[in-house]
């Protein structure tokens, strides 16, 4: 299957855009996932993809081909929806068997290809049952398998896992990602979970009332977000977020708050020279706060401030720890530990140390990423 590509996409219901211009293409094998809080339109451009929406501007192009007037049935597209929408006439089996059905395949071939899909998904136990005696976890993968079985060009999966519990979502994460290495075509994943769309995606594309902010592989989400929205909403524990004030001094430029004082790296200071005497925001991942003794890098009086820690909450490599600084109007952070914390640390006053070549810096009034220029 070729590429799909969408251009300048826009939806608009009523006087309300649900998708305001949005372009992307889709490589051959490309697993992208559209990430966003709720209602930044992510359903809503499935829909366009699959033919079920009519888009009221802009091109859905399948490789090559325009398929805005084509209709739903010949676009050969797979979709999982979101309220997993099964027949609940029809037997777990004739459920997953209805695409197939639908293209007249051989009755062979259906049984071999729903028990495969139904074995993948763990309910091939189920077969003969119908959906009221399922689960909401079983029915989502009656749904998953139904889109399974089709040799589709393109496969759409409308949050598919938000029913399941955590094991489960594993494990029906990682079979998607197996069904996907085996078919090889394109496919589009919806969820507003930051971390599935981390593990899953080759591109991550991050939505946010009907736009794309950013689209890119996770690792340049995460390490260049181009603006205040992505460097959030990518990360567990969110970035820590601060204002302060650029400072021009005999050594350099300096970020100072209330609660800190820190001497910026040259390459950073260099592009933070005309926001000197200005008000910023700075974000640094909680990964980025380091213990000194154990910091990566040379810590000195230029990198570090003070913090006291208010709950430690231990992880299976070490801690997150949730902090305050100590000024008057204490403001809340978060640290990421490699390393354990006895709670007897709870109250206690910590210096920590900055890795400031990782810090992010924002515009004050666009939110926009000022590294990122
Ligand atoms: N048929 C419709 N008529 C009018 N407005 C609609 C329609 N469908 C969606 N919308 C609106 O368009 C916007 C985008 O909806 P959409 O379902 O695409 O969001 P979403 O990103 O999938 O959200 P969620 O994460 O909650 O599923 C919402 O504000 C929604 O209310
Ligand atoms: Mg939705």
């Amino acid at each position: 299957m070729a590429n799909i590509r969408v251009s300048h996409l826009v939806k608009q219901f009523a006087e309300k855009a649900a998708v305001n211009d949005i372009s992307f293409d889709l490589g051959e094998h490309e697993f992208l996932v559209l990430v966003g809080p709720s209602g930044c339109g992510k359903t809503t451009t499935l829909r366009m993809l699959a033919g079920l929406e009519q888009a009221s501007g802009g091109e859905i192009y399948f490789g090559g081909r325009r398929v805005n007037d084509i209709r739903p049935s010949d676009r050969n597209v797979a979709m999982v929806f979101q309220d997993y929408a099964v027949f609940p006439h029809l037997t777990v089996f004739e459920n997953i068997a209805y695409g197939l059905r639908a293209r007249r395949a051989q009755s062979k071939l259906i049984k071999e290809r729903v028990v495969k899909a139904a074995t993948a998904f763990r309910i091939d136990h189920l077969l003969y049952r119908k959906p009221r005696q399922l689960s909401g976890g079983e029915r989502q993968r009656v749904a998953l398998s139904r889109a399974m079985v089709r040799d589709a060009d393109l496969y759409l999966y409308d949050e598919p896992l938000a029913n399941l519990d955590a094991q489960l979502r594993h494990q029906a994460r990682e079979d998607i990602m197996a069904l996907h290495h085996e078919k090889q075509s394109p496919s589009v994943y919806v969820t507003h979970d930051q971390s599935e769309a981390m593990a899953m995606g080759d591109r991550i594309a991050v939505m946010r009332a009907g736009k794309i902010e950013q689209i890119g592989t996770g690792a340049q989400l995460y390490e260049r977000p181009t603006n205040l929205f992505v460097a959030y909403f990518i990360g567990t524990p969110s970035i820590n977020l601060f204002d302060v004030v650029v400072e021009r001094a005999p050594e350099g430029l300096r970020v100072r708050n209330a609660a800190f004082d820190l001497l910026l790296p040259p390459e950073t200071a260099h592009r933070l020279e005309k926001y000197a005497g200005k008000p910023v925001k700075m974000g640094i991942r909680p990964e980025d706060l380091h213990v000194p003794r154990l910091a990566p890098f040379e810590v000195t009086e230029n990198n570090q401030f003070q913090g006291v820690i208010n709950v430690i909450e231990p992880s299976s490599t070490g801690a997150s720890v949730y902090l305050s600084t100590l000024e008057e109007k204490a403001q809340d952070f978060t640290a990421t530990f490699r390393t354990r914390i006895p709670s007897t640390y709870i109250g206690r006053e910590i210096p920590l140390a900055v890795h400031l070549q990782k810090a992010h810096f924002f515009d004050a009034e666009t939110e926009q990423s000022i590294l990122a220029e």
